[in-house]
């Protein structure tokens, strides 16, 4: 490797969100021009909770892709205070790669969601059995808790006790945002990992907040402190295999994000690679990038690696201020900015 050229395995999106009908459409081959494989999220209106919708948003997934492009979704249940171990084991036999906990009322789409983990322990307790993990918004929405406390107090009220009452369940902890929550992965067990994502690496809330709301930067768990911003640099570079690539990629349209209740979720599928690229180089660790965007998440879920790969040159470029989205446009992450590496 040079300083000029880096050729990396094609990397993996364990996180990242897809939508339906037009929406994906628009969005999928993004991914697909970056991605080998990606965790496809299942917060859709109705939400994807057994395994028939799974295999239908599968396959609508597939007939999606453009001409020549190859991605391969893995796909997801979302649990509710309802999904039962059959439900589970019925998806572990169709393929279906995990379950993802969203507490009731903490994100998109997760008014559906579960009201109370006691309400799935049979279930986590099935996945725990078959080898299933399970993928966490960690989250708790109790409404006096300050929204910049909510991942921390979801370590100490929730995630701490089912890491002790399920010790061989594999976890990972979605889109981690703080300090505390790097320090929870590094000393749990190793079937404990996270995903972290571009723009919880790149900015910190004053980012999103100083000299105006930037409503493009807002997504859940909320950006946080710059320390917080640091501690995850320093996990994402640091070769621990625990920490990995999830973009949380999250289209909105423009007039949902730019609103009087702007909706949660940031766009950068289209130029994820670069934008993991710009926060390891400007952190001095651009050799550690292959690790957790191709070789990390791969490991975790048991499964090989992949084996095209794709170069990155370092060379300016700037983020266009818009994409076609649906029937109308969205905004990607740090668009009109500057990012130093290309996809060639
Ligand atoms: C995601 C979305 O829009 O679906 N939004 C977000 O802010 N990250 C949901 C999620 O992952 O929390
Ligand atoms: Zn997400």
């Amino acid at each position: 490797m040079n300083n000029k050229t880096l050729t990396l395995l094609k990397p993996d999106d364990w996180h990242l969100h897809v939508r339906s009908g037009e929406a994906l459409k628009s969005v999928i081959g993004a991914s697909a021009r970056q991605m080998g494989r990606a965790i496809i999220m299942p917060n859709l209106n109705p939400p994807v909770t057994n395994s028939m919708q799974a295999n239908a948003y599968r396959d609508e997934i597939l007939s999606a892709l453009p001409a020549k492009s190859e991605l391969t979704p893995l796909m997801v249940l979302y649990l509710t205070d309802t999904t039962t171990p059959e439900i589970i084991t019925q998806a572990h036999s169709a393929d279906v790669v995990a379950a993802k906990l969203y507490p009731a009322g903490a994100t998109t789409n997760s008014t559906r969601g579960v009201t109370d983990i006691q309400n799935i322990y049979t279930v986590l307790e099935a996945m725990q059995k078959i080898g299933m993990p399970l993928l966490v918004h960690g989250e708790v929405t109790r409404s006096e808790v300050d929204i910049f406390d909510r991942e921390a107090v979801f370590i100490d009220e929730v995630l701490s006790q089912v890491v002790q009452d399920f010790p061989e369940l594999k976890i990972v902890f979605e889109h981690i945002t703080t300090k505390n929550a790097v320090e929870f992965v590094y000393e749990s067990s190793k079937q404990i990992a996270a995903t972290i994502t571009p723009q919880h690496l790149l900015n910190n809330r004053n980012d999103m907040l100083v000299g105006g709301i930037k409503p493009h930067t807002y997504c859940l768990p909320v950006l946080k402190r710059a320390e917080h911003q640091y501690a995850l640099i320093e996990a994402a570079t640091s070769g621990n295999a625990k920490f990995f690539l999830g973009t949380d990629s999250a289209p909105h349209a423009k007039h949902d994000k730019e609103s009087a209740c702007g909706c949660a979720g940031v766009f950068s599928a289209p130029h994820a690679i670069e934008l993991y690229a710009q926060a390891f180089d400007q952190a001095g660790a651009i050799d550690k990038l292959e690790g957790f965007a191709s070789k990390f998440g791969a490991d975790f879920y048991t499964l090989p690696h992949n084996t095209s790969t794709l170069t990155l040159i370092k060379q300016d470029w700037v983020v266009p201020k818009r994409y076609e989205f649906a029937n109308g446009i969205i905004v990607p992450f740090m668009a009109g900015q500057t990012l130093n590496w290309t996809l060639v």
